[in-house]
């Protein structure tokens, strides 16, 4: 048997215009968290939304807001994100040479600290933060949009990160985001995953919660074969 995923559909596949909707939705579904993906069209090539939409999303929202921060410099924002309601703060490995100190920032906030790793970047950059870390975050797709195709090999990348935060003792979750849905996340919690950040595949879908419940569910089958 493989356990039951936290799921967190990312808020970026959701119609803007009808966010009241979402985060309802989100409130009554099987949902664990809402994924929220900030973007500065200069760590990635897009630009999505900020701290004002996260604060007033928070106002509405029952559930914890997981903030992925795909953004140069984030220690510069990492404070304004807790004060806006965010329950989780993740920055990216790339966009931190001062990595220790951004998650301390982070910690000393009050606020549970995530570290993310692009598809090729390997998780042993990880090996000596992994113990003061509460999620790692593994990108399944190249981070800046939604909608893309799964990257096979990150399978092969949560065994070692497993294996890793194992060794290291570290409590840290494994999440994944990019690309994932009903056809796969099965192999990916069967990898050793515990969150499964989902987009397209939940807010593409006229059935969203169904979908939600579908992912929920899946620690109630049978172990999958790779
Ligand atoms: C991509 C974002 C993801 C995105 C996932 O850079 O980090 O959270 O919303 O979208 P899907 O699930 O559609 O791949
Ligand atoms: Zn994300």
């Amino acid at each position: 048997m493989i356990k039951n995923p936290i799921v967190a559909p990312s808020l970026l596949a959701a119609d803007f215009t009808q966010l009241h909707q979402a985060v309802d939705l989100i409130d009554r579904s099987e949902a664990g968290w809402l994924h929220m993906d900030s973007m500065d069209g200069r760590f990635v090539p897009n630009i999505s939304f900020g701290m004002m939409v996260v604060e007033q999303v928070g106002r509405i929202l029952e559930k914890p807001m997981d903030v992925h921060l795909m953004i140069e410099n984030p220690g510069n924002f990492v404070a304004e994100f807790a004060k806006a309601g965010a329950q989780i703060i993740t920055v990216h490995y790339e966009a931190c040479p001062h990595l220790h100190r951004n998650i301390q920032q982070i910690r000393d906030l009050g606020v549970k600290a995530g570290v993310a790793i692009n598809p090729h970047t390997p998780v042993s950059v990880l090996e000596h933060v992994v113990e003061d870390l509460d999620l790692v975050l593994v990108m399944s797709v190249n981070p800046g949009f939604g909608g893309q195709k799964f990257i096979f090999e990150t399978l092969y990348k949560i065994r070692q990160l497993r294996q890793l935060l194992m060794d290291r003792n570290s409590k840290a979750l494994i999440e994944i985001d990019g690309g994932v849905g009903l056809q796969n996340a099965g192999k990916i919690m069967e990898a050793g995953a515990d969150v499964l950040v989902a987009g397209s595949s939940v807010f593409g879908t006229p059935d969203p919660e169904s979908v939600i419940r579908q992912l929920k569910a899946l620690g109630n089958l049978p172990t999958y074969e790779i």
